[in-house]
């Protein structure tokens, strides 16, 4: 049998969900990439009027399902529910992203050592260890890739209650009290009011279809929407849950960990004065030198700092293979152990591929279409794959599913607001998700 989350265990799964590499890898790097300040706003109003409406639209589905996503799909279509169920197969995304974001947290924990004995003295020395060691270093890669498998799958195996539950709530303050504390440290710093300006000041000269696309797809991505895993976790919400409070939760601090996250870093790149647009090694380059500076206790932070992050990757981790574990026990009333062994197949497989298209001896045997597979897992599932799973579930909720269910659901915790939410789901964020994955498309 199911148990249910608590309110607060839903918040935390959640936010441990929507808490992740997104935030602080991720956001930091694809602002610098896309200058700035105008791609920030761009993330920032996405979050705001379309994140925030699929968020509610996830958790509503959920909740008013208690099923696997497949079933959400059938369950609740008042027509076509034959047609409508293959939308639940959009949790498969979370099999894509996993394979590469294992990897990642692959780096991270490698960095874990690397914070405790090799601290780099300046960004130069940093930009050529981590470039070397994602571009060289095959074998250790594959070990600590390896090590984050075993102990992802293992957790997942255990149940998702038992112990993740626990971590996020032992963990998540952690790491956002690692920030803080950095975050005063960049405060005294010179770079701090450059890094301010680059964050919030929009260059809209700087803005391009593919910008725009990238922030959008990183809206969802950060959210963790657009793939079901929200809808499957809502599917153990408590009955009399505050849907609109604890979505708004989330979303606040999802979105305030990865602007603290952004504001340090860049600090630190201006301090130095780096240049902002160092794809995705900015964390590995310009964080080490900000240990170093700190001396001793930098070792300290450094290591501590990349295990707040490893657990917020693994907590993200779990909920990406966890949806779709919890279609194939249910639809196929597959074991869980049988269910995770096929998931861990394909994501073994799609991970070291991955892997192996960083790697310069290899590069060419895992790249397709003049793309590494790596980028084109991320480019997938962020810029294509979860956009289009959004619209999907905007458009089923918005008009093929009885919109008085939802009005029982919702109307008592957002009152009038639940008006504009259901024009934004019907009409707002499919469109203009739409549009931009349309015109980001075309170039
Ligand atoms: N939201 C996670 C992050 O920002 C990534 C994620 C995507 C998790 C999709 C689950 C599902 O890192």
């Amino acid at each position: 049998m199911k148990t249910k989350f608590t309110q607060l265990g839903f918040v935390l799964a959640a936010a441990g969900s929507a808490v992740g590499l997104g935030n602080i890898w991720k956001f930091p790097y694809m602002t610098g990439e896309n200058g700035g300040g105008a791609f920030v706003l761009i993330y920032l109003a996405t979050i705001l009027c379309v994140g925030l409406t699929i968020f509610i639209a996830e958790v509503s589905m959920g909740r008013l399902s208690e099923g696997d996503s497949v079933s959400a799909f059938e369950s609740m279509a008042t027509k076509f529910s034959k047609i409508w169920k293959y939308a639940g197969l959009m949790v498969f995304s979370g099999v894509l992203i996993v394979s590469f974001y294992l990897v990642v947290i692959g780096w991270i924990v490698k960095y874990i050592f690397e914070m405790a004995v090799n601290l780099p003295e300046n960004v130069d020395v940093s930009a050529k260890i981590f470039g070397n060691f994602v571009a060289n270093e095959a074998l250790s890669q594959f070990v600590f890739f390896t090590l984050m498998f075993c102990i992802v799958f293992y957790i997942v195996s255990k149940g998702i209650k038992k112990g993740i539950e626990k971590t996020n709530l032992i963990l998540m303050p952690m790491l956002i009290l690692i920030l803080i504390f950095m975050l005063f440290y960049a405060f005294s710093m010179d770079g701090f009011g450059k890094s301010v300006e680059f964050l919030f000041k929009p260059d809209w000269s700087k803005v391009t279809s593919k910008s725009i696309i990238s922030a959008v797809g990183h809206a969802f991505f950060t959210l963790s929407l657009g793939l079901c895993c929200i809808m499957t976790y809502a599917a153990s919400l408590p009955r009399d849950a505050n849907i609109a409070k604890t979505s708004l939760q989330v979303a606040f601090l999802d979105t305030a960990i990865a602007l603290v996250a952004g504001l340090v870093i860049f600090t630190f790149i201006f301090h130095f004065d780096a240049k902002p647009s160092q794809g995705p090694g900015l964390v590995f380059i310009s964080l080490p030198t900000l240990f170093y500076q700190l001396g001793f206790i930098g070792k300290i932070f450094g290591v501590l700092f990349f295990v707040a992050l490893a657990f917020a990757g693994i907590t993200s981790a779990i909920s990406m293979i966890e949806p779709t574990a919890f279609f194939l026990i249910r639809r196929f009333k597959l074991s869980r152990q049988r269910a995770l062994v096929i998931i861990a197949i394909v994501v073994y497989v799609f991970g070291l591929l991955a892997m192996l298209s960083n790697i310069e001896s290899s590069k060419e045997f895992a790249t397709f279409f003049s793309k590494g597979f790596f980028d084109i897992l991320d480019f997938l599932t962020s810029s294509i794959l979860l956009p289009v799973g959004g619209i999907v579930i905007a458009i089923f909720l918005g008009f093929f599913t009885k919109k008085e269910a939802l009005e029982i659901l919702l109307k008592p915790y957002m009152g009038r607001f639940f008006n504009i939410w259901y024009f934004a789901l019907r009409y707002v964020a499919p469109i203009s998700v739409f549009v931009v994955l349309v015109n980001g498309l075309r170039g």
